[in-house]
């Protein structure tokens, strides 16, 4: 079957993180990430663009049913919707929770739950309106 058509639905959520590595000193871990380090954390507003690709059904002229993609994307987001990414998400109390490996575990937990037969095709989490991380799984 070819898949000839993709499309791209748009999700926000907001969060908090702190970037740290606890093994190195506290000055390494200013000269590293900077403000970003700030022991309270700071926020951003989130943008995810969610693109899947799949063959236009005859019967719907869909490739996927955006209700259908909605409910997917609302089980992952809402989660981490105002929340301390680094505190209260149990993935990154173990990951940093930098862009891109937030783009990493979206595309992690999207990429077995797109309602067939589309599937995930591609991340893009904008972190603020000057910077995007893109990420495409194996
Ligand atoms: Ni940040």
């Amino acid at each position: 079957m070819s898949e000839n058509c993709t499309l791209t639905k748009i999700y926000s959520f907001s969060a908090a993180h702190r970037l740290n590595n606890d093994k190195f000193s506290k000055e390494k871990n200013i000269e590293i990430f900077g403000k970003c380090n700030n022991p309270n954390g700071h926020g951003h507003d989130y943008y995810l663009e969610l693109t899947v690709i799949g063959k236009i059904s005859d019967k719907t002229g869909m490739i996927v049913h955006l209700d259908d993609l909605d409910v997917v994307a609302d089980s992952i987001i809402e989660p981490l919707d105002h929340k301390r990414l680094d505190i209260e998400i149990e993935y990154f109390t173990k990951v940093r929770a930098s862009g891109e490996n937030i783009a990493k575990y979206l595309w992690n937990e999207f990429v077995n739950k797109i309602p067939k037969p589309a599937r995930l095709y591609h991340i893009r989490l904008w972190e603020t309106s000057e910077n995007f991380f893109d990420y495409r799984g194996e």
